[in-house]
């Protein structure tokens, strides 16, 4: 026995070449992918740290913010969120969450975590939190922090934010939101909206891989993070002011001073997805952010028009869907993981299903980033019309992609 393992049993990659129209990861944009492949440098390294500035400033105009501190965050969109909690709430801080889904609950999850006391606005699946109940809760509970989701994938609702940072600075609050699934796909405003801290992640809207989580951090949510800066041991300077931080992979006020001209020696740098995340972000600024969110709201429109011309209902409350992620209700007698089944093994296609109340209940179709073409918005259309027959679903033979192409014509033709 060498305990050697046989290669030709474990043999090079070579997965499916699947369409992945789900809430996300979507695939990424082969660009993207190319960029990942370029060779690795050191984290202090010249080029690199050049990278890692260039990085930012794309970025700063990705969530539309002039805040110096825009950066990464390595790991999956929950490490940023995770980030911003940690650094900015100390144990019995009061945090407002306003919720309308799974992802809001996250928030309330983290915050815990963090010892914080929250006070949960927990809207009915399928709708939002309108924002003068926000107010109401800001004006009675005086919370440190008031957090939120923009687009929750769970339930395919969009929050509205416009207005919540006004509310915030009115009653002396910071604003954290969760923009995973939005962020250049529909308009976000950090620094006309006033938010403070948003956060996301490469993997929907932004056509990249999952693994690296864009922020952005307004010079008041820095402030307060720098309030309970300590510097780990054996960098010299451990001296710390305030509360310390939780975590000392997800301090703040160290990342922050690592992506500082100081370089301040934290984690190892994700090359590989800090080239990911910079080609995201010049493909999102050379197409625009205007055409960008009306190739999403174009697309959304589109399926959203066949899938209610092949008899299906759409999920949630219409003034306020996403323009990425629809929901649909299964229909009754069809079985929604078959369907699911079919549509990976036949067609190479995945969609979603959702969580909790609703598991079993909804389909989550995305089309988002580099997914978000009139082909696969068709194709997807074509194969569930398929499949949905197949389950003995009586629908109009062809009615779905008809509804689709119209919608795309009109557009074309305006
Ligand atoms: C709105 C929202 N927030 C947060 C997350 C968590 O992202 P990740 O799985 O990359 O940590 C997701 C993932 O689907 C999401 O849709």
């Amino acid at each position: 026995m060498t305990g050697s393992l046989p290669t030709d049993a474990i043999r090079e990659l070579d997965p499916p070449a699947r369409l992945l129209m789900g809430p996300g990861p979507a695939n990424a944009h082969p660009r993207v992918l190319r960029a990942m492949s370029v060779g690795l440098l050191g984290q202090f390294d010249p080029e690199f740290t050049e990278y890692m500035n260039e990085t930012m400033a794309l970025y700063r105009q990705v969530f539309c913010t002039k805040n110096q501190q825009t950066l990464m965050i390595d790991g999956s969109a929950r490490s940023a969120i995770e980030a911003a909690m940690v650094s900015l709430l100390e144990p019995g801080d009061k945090v407002l969450v306003a919720s309308f889904g799974r992802f809001g609950l996250l928030l309330t999850e983290i915050a815990e975590r963090c010892e914080a006391e929250v006070i949960l606005l927990d809207a009915p699946w399928g709708t939002v939190v309108p924002l003068e109940t926000i107010e109401d809760a800001v004006r009675q509970h005086r919370p440190k922090l008031v957090a939120t989701v923009h687009g929750d994938t769970s339930t395919t609702m969009l929050q509205p934010l416009d207005g919540l940072g006004a509310i915030c600075r009115r009653y002396d609050a910071l604003s954290f939101v969760d923009a995973t699934a939005s962020i250049s796909g529909m308009a976000l405003e950090t620094d006309a909206w006033d938010l403070d801290v948003v956060s996301s992640g490469l993997q929907k809207c932004l056509g990249g891989p999952p693994g690296i989580a864009p922020i952005t951090i307004s010079d008041r949510a820095a402030e307060c993070i720098r309030g309970r800066r300590h510097v780990e041991r054996g960098l010299g300077n451990a001296a710390g002011n305030g509360r310390r931080i939780a975590s000392n992979y997800f301090d703040l006020a160290m990342i922050m001073e690592y992506w500082s001209p100081e370089r301040l020696n934290h984690h190892t740098e994700s090359t590989t997805l800090i080239y990911a995340a910079r080609e995201c972000a010049r493909l999102v600024l050379e197409e625009g952010l205007a055409a960008r969110f009306a190739r999403h709201q174009t697309a959304s429109r589109a399926m959203a028009s066949g899938l209610q011309a092949m008899g299906l209902t759409l999920y949630g409350d219409a003034t306020h869907r996403m323009a990425n992620v629809t929901g649909i209700e299964i229909p009754g007698g069809v079985d929604g993981e078959a369907v699911r089944k079919s549509l990976r093994q036949d067609f190479e296609i995945e969609i979603g299903t959702s969580f909790g109340p609703l598991k079993g209940r909804i389909w989550r179709i995305g089309v988002m980033g580099y997914n978000c073409q009139k082909h696969k918005v068709l194709i997807t259309l074509n194969a569930l019309e398929t499949v949905l027959r197949q389950a003995g679903f009586k629908l109009p033979s062809g009615a779905g992609p008809d509804a689709a192409l119209a919608v795309y014509r009109s557009v074309e033709a305006a």
